[in-house]
C-alpha cells in the first residue's frame, strides 16, 4: 500500500515553471511570435504523441534519440475496429511537422509553407543544468515543392537571420552561431565510406555504440560522448573535402547571404547533429552561460525527409530552440521580464461592501485595467499591507460613504498621497 501521507513530487526530469519565472517564459514566447510574424511564419499545433515508427524513420534508429530517449508504450485496441501500435511522446516536432505536411497535401498549394510551433517535447536523458525529460522547443519550418524555392540557400540564411533578430528582440547578447554542411544523399556515402575505412583499425578499441555505428550509420559515430573515444574521433576525417559541387555551391551562398547581413559565424565541421534526417546546412547558436549543455538552439536542412516518410519531394529548413534553455540564459545576462502587477486594489472597507467592490472591480476591468480585490472583512491596514506586497500601486477604498457619494479615496502608495475621485474620474486617475 503507498503511503498515503507521502507527498508526491513532481516526476525526475519534469517541473514546474512558477510564477513570476512564467513571465520569462512568456517574454520569449511573444517575442518569438512576433519576430515570426515578421517573416511571414504562421503557428501550426501538431499532437503531442505520434507512432513510433515516425520517429524512428525520420530521426533515425541510430540516433541516441530513438536508440536510448523515447518513452514509448504500446497502445492496446479497445475494439475491434482499433489496432495496437506503439505510440511515443514526441522527442522533437520536425517529423511530426513533416508528417502533417503530408497528410493535409500542403504542397498542392504549390506555395512554400513557413510553420511555426510552440510545446513540450520529451526525451529520457539524464537530467541536469539545461537538460530535461519534458523540455520546451520553439521551433520552425519552411518546406515546399523545389518548385517554390524550398531548396535554395536563401531560405536556410533567411531562417539564420531571423535566430539573430529573434535573440536581439528577447535581449540575448552573447551567442555564437556554429554552421556546416553535412552534404547529401549524393556525396555523404562518400564520406561515410572514408569514415568506415578510418575506423576500421581502432574501431574494436571504442565503445559498443561506435563500434555498432561504424557498421550501420558512421556519421553518428561523431555523436560519441565517451571520453576515452574522443581521441580518435578527433583524427577521423572531416566531411568539408567530401562534399560535391553542388553541396559546395549551396554551402557558399549561405555564408554569403550572412556575410551581406553582417552576421557572425564560425563553421565547425565536427558538428553534425544528432538527427539523421539533415542535409547540407546545420548549425547550432551557443551560449557561454548555460554551462555544459550550451546548445540554445539548433537546426538544418532535411531534403530527403517527406520522400522518407512517404511523402512527395519537399525540400526544407527549420530550427528548433530550447525555451528552457533560453530562460537560463536570459537569467545569465541579467534581463528581466517586465513589471506584470495590477494598477488597483478595491479594498472594501466594513460589511455588506462587497457586491460594490466587485461592482468597480468589473467597470475597470472591462477597460482593460488589472485589478486586485480585497475583502469586506479586512482592515484597511491589511489591505495596504496586502496592495504593497504584490507591487500594486493605488489602493481605492470602498466605504458606505462613499458608496453614497459616488466618489472613492484613492491612495498613491508610492507618493502616500490620498485623493477623493469622483466614479467617472477613477480610471483616468489610476492610469
Ligand atoms: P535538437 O538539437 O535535438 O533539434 O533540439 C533543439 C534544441 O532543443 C537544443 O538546441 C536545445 O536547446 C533543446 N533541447 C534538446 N534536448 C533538450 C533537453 N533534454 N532539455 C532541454 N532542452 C533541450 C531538434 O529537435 C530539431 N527538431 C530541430 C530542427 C527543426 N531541425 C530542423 N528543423
Amino acid at each position: 500500500m503507498a503511503d498515503t501521507r507521502q507527498p508526491i513530487k513532481a516526476v525526475r526530469g519534469t517541473r514546474d515553471i512558477l510564477p513570476p519565472d512564467t513571465s520569462l517564459w512568456q517574454h520569449v514566447e511573444d517575442s518569438a511570435r512576433r519576430v515570426f510574424h515578421r517573416y511571414n511564419f504562421h503557428e501550426i499545433r501538431t499532437p503531442i504523441f505520434e507512432a513510433t515508427e515516425l520517429f524512428a524513420r525520420g530521426v533515425g534508429e541510430e540516433t541516441d534519440i530513438v536508440g536510448k530517449e523515447m518513452f514509448t508504450w504500446e497502445d492496446k485496441a479497445r475494439a475491434q475496429s482499433e489496432r495496437s501500435q506503439s505510440l511515443t511522446l514526441r522527442p522533437e516536432n520536425t517529423a511530426g511537422v513533416v508528417r502533417a505536411y503530408i497528410e493535409h497535401k500542403l504542397g498542392e498549394s504549390g506555395m512554400l509553407q513557413k510553420l511555426y510551433y510552440v510545446g513540450p517535447q520529451f526525451r529520457r536523458e539524464r537530467p541536469q543544468k539545461g537538460r530535461y525529460r519534458q523540455f520546451y522547443q520553439i521551433g520552425a519550418e519552411v518546406l515546399g515543392p523545389p518548385s517554390a524555392g524550398s531548396e535554395s540557400p536563401a531560405r536556410d540564411a533567411e531562417v539564420i537571420v531571423m535566430l539573430a533578430d529573434l535573440l536581439r528582440e528577447v535581449g540575448i547578447q552573447q551567442w555564437s552561431l556554429h554552421l556546416n554542411s553535412v552534404g547529401c544523399a549524393d556525396c555523404r556515402p562518400k564520406y561515410n565510406e572514408a569514415l568506415r575505412a578510418a575506423l576500421k583499425d581502432v574501431v574494436h578499441t571504442m565503445c559498443a555504440d561506435c563500434r555498432r555505428r561504424a557498421v550501420n550509420n558512421p556519421l553518428r559515430v561523431l555523436d560519441c560522448k565517451v571520453p576515452e573515444d574522443q581521441p580518435k574521433i578527433a583524427a577521423l576525417p572531416t566531411i568539408g573535402q567530401y562534399l560535391d559541387e553542388k553541396c559546395r555551391v549551396h554551402f557558399s551562398e549561405v555564408k554569403s547571404i550572412l556575410d551581406a547581413t553582417g552576421i557572425r559565424y564560425d563553421v565547425n565541421e565536427r558538428m553534425v547533429r544528432g538527427i539523421d534526417y539533415y542535409t547540407r546546412t546545420t548549425f547550432e547558436f551557443s551560449h557561454g552561460g548555460l554551462g555544459a549543455q550550451s546548445a540554445l538552439l539548433g537546426g538544418g536542412r532535411y531534403d530527403g525527409l517527406s520522400e522518407s516518410l512517404g511523402g512527395p519531394k519537399a525540400p526544407g529548413i527549420g530550427f528548433a530552440l530550447g525555451l528552457d534553455r533560453f530562460v537560463i540564459a536570459l537569467e545569465a545576462e541579467g534581463v528581466t521580464a517586465p513589471a506584470t502587477a495590477p494598477r488597483a486594489y478595491i479594498a472594501p472597507l466594513g460589511a455588506g461592501m462587497n457586491p460594490e467592490a466587485a461592482k468597480l472591480a468589473h467597470e475597470l476591468r472591462e477597460q482593460g485595467m488589472a485589478v486586485e480585490v480585497g475583502d469586506e472583512s479586512f482592515r484597511l491596514k491589511k489591505s495596504f499591507e496586502s496592495a504593497e506586497r504584490a507591487g500594486i500601486p493605488f489602493v481605492v477604498i470602498i466605504g458606505e460613504n462613499e458608496v453614497k457619494a459616488g466618489a472613492f479615496a484613492v491612495k498613491d502608495l508610492t507618493s502616500g498621497e490620498q485623493v477623493t475621485v469622483s466614479r467617472g474620474e477613477i480610471v483616468k486617475t489610476l492610469s
